[in-house]
């Protein structure tokens, strides 16, 4: 019986210093599960002196990964200083010495992870990435062991809190977007550069992430249709919430007819939506398979704790093998389908997709106005479900909001295209998906 499993982490920020808290916190529990301690043999990280509030040796710090990397008492190498280079460098590194790997690097991931994951499968090693995606919520496991035997057919995410808690404090105070960012910021929700949280990168980022462990294929960042929630209003809650909707940034995956949809954008769904009741800094997870049907899953998508506890998980989990004296890992499969078994799909366009819309148009308030729109509309085969004409401004400019039924994207650019060059509309067209009843499953 192993006296130990140490670990080497590199990077000793907001979630390495987490996970050495629990590490350091937890021993007993660790060690009721594991049957023996999980060791931290070496930190490091370029700043030694910040105080991160744990009792550590100074012994054990170092400001050079390389000495973890290559330290051959180091079972596992925790990587937890972000950024592409060089933690693919270190975790390419540490798997061509033959050491399991950790990373909550959703970013490397979304970019790299065929090139990891490949390394890590013909070396024949574990690579853990619990804390990548969903913060606390053990997501990544119940993908890949969980849910093994299910057909996944879509995800629907709340994946960054950031996101999800400026959108919350827009619709419950009417508060302006840059105020709640502030806020956020303030809180250290945000990622160091706020414009992946608001910008959708890192909602995308993520999505790649599940959709390659969903559906067996690798997912480029660059075929995620990526909007982010910069550009949604006071108004545009509004009137979601006069339809009964709710705006969330949505990530969406689902796969039909051997292609998949992967797509990050600002999303209406109905309000009586589980999703719909995700506020603040919470992450959810919706999955669709076909024999569980639905699944969703709750919890804290960020903060050093949660996500640390997520690392440490990652942890124990490889920790486990290594003690019943499997110094080997790849029980199971980096990306959830044997590396030689995953299929590429091929992404949708997003003007190949179908959903339905709502489009406030910014329009002169005169008769004939809103037949003419919908006229164009109807030449695209676009067909309405409801209107909302609110205010009065007898030669002026109005919001005219429309919600569609069930439509192509490309029919719906190419109309308001057409709309948007017209005098009586005054603004470009705002356009926000809508999911619902109609558009497939019910998140
Ligand atoms: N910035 C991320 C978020 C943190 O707001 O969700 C966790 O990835």
């Amino acid at each position: 019986m192993r006296s130990a499993v140490r670990v080497g982490i590199i990077g000793f920020g907001t979630v390495g210093s987490g996970v050495v808290k629990i590490l350091v916190e937890r021993q007993e529990l660790i060690r009721r599960r594991l049957g023996c301690p999980i060791e931290i043999a070496g930190i490091a990280d370029l700043d030694l002196k910040r105080d991160r509030g744990v009792a550590i040796s100074k012994a054990i710090l170092t400001t050079d990964a390389n000495r973890i990397i290559k330290d051959p008492e180091i079972d596992i190498v925790v990587e937890l200083m972000g950024g592409y280079d060089p933690a693919r460098r270190y975790l390419l590194d540490a798997i061509g010495d033959r050491k399991h790997v950790v990373t909550a690097n959703k970013a490397l991931l979304a970019a790299y992870g065929e090139e990891i994951f490949s390394a890590a499968d013909a070396a024949g090693v574990d690579i853990g990435f619990e804390g990548s995606v969903g913060g606390g919520i053990p997501i990544i496991r119940a993908m890949k062991e969980g849910l093994s035997a299910e057909n996944i057919t879509a995800i629907y995410g709340i994946v960054n809190g950031t996101c999800n808690y400026i959108l919350t404090r827009m619709t419950d105070e009417g508060k302006q977007f840059s105020e709640a960012l502030s806020d956020a910021q303030r809180l250290g929700y945000a990622e160091a550069d706020p414009t992946l949280d608001i910008g959708g990168a890192d909602s995308a980022h993520k999505l790649a992430i599940l959709a390659n462990l969903a559906f067996g294929t690798p997912v480029s960042i660059k075929d995620i249709y990526t909007e982010g929630v910069d550009k949604v209003t006071a108004l545009d809650i509004f009137f979601a919430e006069e339809f009964g909707y709710k705006i969330k940034l949505l990530a969406i995956a689902k796969l039909a007819d051997g292609e998949i949809e992967a797509r990050v954008h600002p999303t209406m769904i109905p309000k009586e939506y589980l999703l719909s009741k995700v506020d603040g800094v919470y992450n959810a997870i919706y999955i669709a398979g076909t024999s569980v049907g639905e699944t969703l899953f709750y919890g804290p998508g960020a903060g050093a704790i949660p996500t640390g506890a997520a690392v440490v998980s990652d942890l124990i989990d490889i920790a486990r093998n290594i003690i019943k004296g499997d110094a080997m890992g790849g029980r199971v499969p980096p990306a959830s389908f044997l590396q030689m078994s995953r299929t590429p799909l091929t992404v949708k366009r997003v003007e190949e997709i179908e959903s339905l819309y709502y489009l406030r148009f910014t329009a002169e308030d005169r008769p004939g106005v809103l037949s003419k729109i919908s006229g164009v509309l109807g030449q695209y085969q676009i067909s309405i479900s409801s209107v909302i004409q609110q205010g009065r401004k007898a030669g002026g400019a109005v919001p005219l909001v429309m919600m569609t039924h069930r439509a192509r994207e490309r029919d719906v650019q190419e109309a308001l295209r057409q709309v948007n060059q017209v005098n009586y509309v005054s603004e470009p067209t705002v356009l926000i998906r809508v999911e619902g009843p109609e558009a497939g499953e019910a998140p």
